[in-house]
């Protein structure tokens, strides 16, 4: 992701659709396209079917950044790590926010639906979408884990 991004891909479960919901009214105040996959409403669903569709945006290049809301966090940042090229963090403080963009050049921002109040993730999500990647001693580590991906065959 470089620049600001002109789209985002959102994704949750039941548990993080109310975020969800009001994560894209904040960004679609920042003038960024929202493109919800996932899911509609508020019935007991799988967060893995959600992280997956996002992650896959993410690693076949359709998409430059998405953003992830289950219960916790937990179980989408897992399963959208599985993908090629997908590097999500899980977001539970303004630091890591920051962070998270310039040292991991993360392009998926996860969000616990019951573990954080939707101002605080409406703002590291700001940050997020804001923070331009460093580069430089940064980019021998992505390059690591690249490598590790190959390896095991991703
Ligand atoms: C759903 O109850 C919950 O397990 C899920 O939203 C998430 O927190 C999993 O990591």
């Amino acid at each position: 992701m470089s620049g600001n991004p002109r789209r985002v891909v959102f994704g949750s479960d039941h548990a993080g659709y109310e975020m969800k919901r009001f994560l894209i009214e904040v960004v679609a105040g920042m003038k960024i396209e929202a493109e919800d996959l996932g899911a509609h409403g508020t019935s007991s669903v799988d967060y893995p079917d959600y992280a997956e569709a996002v992650a896959k945006r993410i690693s076949n290049g359709t998409a430059d950044v998405g953003v992830l809301v289950c219960g916790t966090g937990i179980g989408m940042d897992i399963t959208a790590n599985k993908f090629p090229g997908v590097r999500a963090a899980l977001l539970y403080d303004d630091t890591t926010a920051r962070c998270a963009r310039m040292h991991n050049d993360a392009n998926i921002a996860v969000f616990g639906g019951r573990t954080m109040t939707p101002q605080d993730a409406a703002r590291r999500m700001r940050v997020f979408l804001e923070e331009p990647y460093e580069g430089e001693r940064h980019n021998a580590r992505l390059d690591k884990i690249r490598a590790i991906e190959k390896k095991n065959g991703k």
